[in-house]
């Protein structure tokens, strides 16, 4: 950016700044203020997700906006992990709006990723799945998507591994994040893929599904987290023997430190569990993450996590507003179970990811809503940057935050 691009910029940001601060001194009621925070985001998402769109549309097929390098915007295949965000955020857009172009746009986009459903060389086929079809059943009861779903959990459960009673993640070497003589890497990430079981065992009546999405949460319960209830990124488990082999990280700081989004992942999974089986104890421990996040000494302010709470360069370490994204979405859904005290908190991580610090000037940014996301920085790969996921756990959040408050 050159100097004269810079200044404005920074003009436009702190005039940007001002005016969110005037519209909260505004609010003459909380209530109020919160559905307007709503409705603005609204009002943004659809002329920002509306370029976006045009550019897609433009292409003449699917491309499937993921982040940006370089002010370019980064497209990606149908297997990639990230896949099913951006259809998934039509879902949430039709949700918020009502209107039929972005259910429309829903069933193209999501449809268009449908091959998804035979991948098997990586666990995050149920984030791909559950995001795309499992949102656009919700909204049209469309039945042949059921059948994409129990195809996504077939796919996955060629991943389970019994005696150990886990999902595999990784492949033993997956490349990017190197050989560390895994034999069964196990992220927490993959308290994220549970819900695709969950489903197919509603649709299907098979319980080995559901079985095994329980073995996994308590494996996973038993051995991904610490005394303080911060979790480890990798457990890798002895396939054949049973037991664990090592606790490390991938994406963190360091094997012993708290990855934010692991953090959040973990939060958001077990909200899940709960809800899926009503078994207290996954409800506890949510809650006992909930406290390791919001004690924690590094969490700032604005609730915005650092991308690892234990960067030493911490308050100088890049924020990750995905984190903040998840957690926010996670405890809209766990203030539904009796824990009406965990709005407060989401509604106070909305507004922060609303303010200017946090959302993009309209036509910028590639196009997504929020800036200041973090991909892995051990990699050197997508720091502080938008992201898919960071969006769409943001308009899931602002669709519960609504919901809540009809
Ligand atoms: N599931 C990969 C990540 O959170 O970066």
């Amino acid at each position: 950016m050159d100097k004269l691009k810079l200044l404005n910029y920074m003009k436009t940001k702190q005039i940007m700044i001002a005016l969110f601060a005037i519209s909260l001194m505004a609010c003459k009621n909380i209530t109020s203020c919160e559905t307007d925070l709503v409705a603005d985001n609204v009002t943004f998402a659809t002329q920002q997700i509306g370029h976006q769109v045009k550019l897609i549309e433009k292409a003449g097929q699917f491309i499937n906006p993921r982040t940006i390098k370089d002010d370019k915007i980064q497209y990606i295949p149908f297997d990639d992990w990230t896949s099913g965000f951006f259809p998934g955020s039509m879902w949430y857009m039709y949700k918020l709006t009502g209107d039929e172009k972005w259910k429309n746009l829903g069933i193209k986009y999501t449809e268009s990723i449908d091959s998804a459903k035979y991948v098997t060389s990586h666990h995050d086929v149920g984030f791909i799945v559950m995001c795309s079809f499992g949102n656009a059943l919700k909204a049209t009861k469309n039945e042949a998507y059921k059948e994409v779903i129990v195809q996504a959990a077939k796919s996955l459960a060629t991943r389970y591994r019994p005696t150990p009673g886990v999902i595999q993640s990784w492949d033993e070497d997956k490349g990017w994040q190197g050989t560390r003589g895994w034999m069964c890497p196990v992220i927490i990430d993959n308290m994220m893929n549970l819900e695709l079981f969950f489903e197919t065992t509603k649709f299907t009546g098979d319980s080995s599904f559901y079985k095994m999405a329980v073995s996994h949460a308590d494996v996973t319960m038993a051995n991904h987290f610490r005394k303080d209830n911060s979790c480890y990124h990798v457990v890798d488990y002895d396939k054949i023997k049973g037991g664990v082999r090592s606790k490390q990280t991938a994406q963190g700081f360091a094997d012993e430190s708290a990855w934010a989004r692991g953090q959040a992942w973990a939060l958001y999974g077990y909200t899940v569990c709960y809800r899926e089986t009503k078994d207290k104890k996954y409800l506890d421990f949510a809650e006992k993450i909930y406290n390791f996040i919001f004690t924690n000494k590094n969490m700032p302010d604005d609730l915005i996590p650092y991308w690892d709470f234990n960067d030493p360069n911490i308050p100088n370490a890049p924020r990750d507003a995905s984190t903040a994204a998840i957690i926010a979405s996670a405890l809209y859904e766990l203030s539904t179970f009796d824990k009406p005290e965990y709005k407060e908190t989401a509604d106070k991580i909305i507004t922060s990811l609303s303010s200017p610090s946090y959302r993009a000037i309209l036509g910028t940014n590639g196009n997504f809503l929020l800036m200041h996301s973090v991909g892995s920085i051990p990699h050197g790969h997508e720091i502080d940057v938008p992201l898919n996921y960071a969006d769409y756990y943001f308009l899931e959040a602002l669709t519960r935050k609504k919901g809540l408050e009809k």
